[in-house]
């Protein structure tokens, strides 16, 4: 099997929307670059705030949505690298697994944010790699499946999350990519969509995660590419905005979700893109930063990355590239793989 066929394609310019960089005549209001990296700042310096201690859990995770907008909004300089590095390494665990903030459980999700940062740092060399890819293949099933923890729910988030780290950490061959494989094939749909498990519903959430994997591993030919297509391309409401489901609302969120997947079968030609901008656009708070799942709602970090991830698939200047499979800025992919 071709391990790192996906990354390959980036070391060109973005093959998937040939002659379409939007220029910026044609476009209706602007992304507010400088608004949105302050506000990202100030939710990181606001570690008591309401919002800060409801996702207290979750901070690793944020850590890698808000950092990750910095850097492609080009801005990841304005954080103190080394202290985010060393609060980070202390939400490792003796296991090798990384917890979503010191003194909590280390789960899969924290251990791919954790590599994710470390990546676009610049420093995995911190990591002590055969322990972390130890610890994410220990939460490979017999069927091939990955728990997500030691209480052992399995989803193919969980799929997606162990390959995509074993990928970057250059440690596939300590897990069964077939049986991986062959996992996520039975999650499939006839309406050409994946599920969480086998006979789960379509939900484009769980779609990125069995496309990227099977991207990253090279079986992308699994994928029934028009059938799914189509499913994708109907997400999109006269407004531009997508959903993740059949008759749930637009959501910013989904920008991500579905246009990635369909970068990957290739089929984004089928969404309309100029529409998708102006409603991520819609989102923003113009005056104090930040990206909601629909306009006029309340903004949050989550939001805001994956509206500029979307906005960066959708080529908008001043957005840098990123890559649709690892979730990661193409120059940072280029970096770990072109690497001697
Ligand atoms: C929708 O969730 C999204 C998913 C189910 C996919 C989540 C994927 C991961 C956690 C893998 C890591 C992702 C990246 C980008 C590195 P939701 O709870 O918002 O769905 P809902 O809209 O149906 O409530
Ligand atoms: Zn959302």
């Amino acid at each position: 099997m071709n391990l790192h066929c996906w990354c390959r394609l980036h070391i060109h310019q973005n093959p998937f929307f040939p002659n379409a960089l939007l220029s910026n005549s044609s476009m209706m209001g602007e992304l507010a670059i400088d608004k949105h990296v302050k506000y990202i700042i100030s939710v990181e310096k606001k570690k008591d705030s309401f919002e800060s201690v409801v996702m207290e859990h979750l901070r690793l995770n944020g850590a890698y949505w808000g950092l990750t907008t910095l850097d492609l909004l080009g801005k990841l300089d304005a954080v103190d690298k080394e202290e985010v590095i060393s609060w980070m390494m202390k939400c490792q665990h003796e296991s090798g697994g990384f917890a979503g903030n010191i003194g909590h459980d280390p789960h899969i999700l924290y251990t791919l944010s954790a590599v994710q940062v470390l990546a676009l740092f610049d420093k995995l060399d911190v990591l002590d790699v055969d322990k972390v890819s130890n610890y994410v293949a220990g939460l490979q099933n017999e069927d091939g499946s990955f728990s997500g923890d030691m209480w052992g729910e399995v989803d193919t988030r969980f799929s997606y999350i162990a390959i995509c780290c074993l990928s970057i950490l250059k440690r596939l061959d300590k897990i069964n990519v077939d049986k991986a494989v062959n996992y996520i094939v039975s999650c499939k749909n006839p309406d050409g969509g994946f599920g969480c498990t086998p006979g789960g519903e379509s939900h484009t959430g769980q779609i990125f995660c069995c496309v990227g994997a099977l991207a990253l591993v090279g079986a992308l030919h699994h994928v029934d590419k028009d059938l799914l297509g189509w499913w994708l391309c109907e997400r999109q409401f006269k407004s531009g905005g997508l959903n993740g489901r059949p008759e749930k609302l637009p959501d910013v969120c989904y920008s991500w979700w579905v246009l990635s997947s369909s970068i990957m079968i290739n089929r984004a030609h089928w969404i309309n893109k100029e529409k998708l901008v102006k409603y991520i656009l819609d989102c923003q708070d113009t005056e104090n930063g930040g990206i909601s799942d629909r306009p006029d709602d309340a903004v949050d970090v989550f939001h805001t990355y994956f509206g500029v991830a979307g906005l960066s698939l959708l080529e908008y200047p001043g957005v840098k590239a990123i890559d649709p499979a690892y979730a990661l800025p193409v120059d940072v992919v280029n970096r770990i793989f072109l690497a001697n």
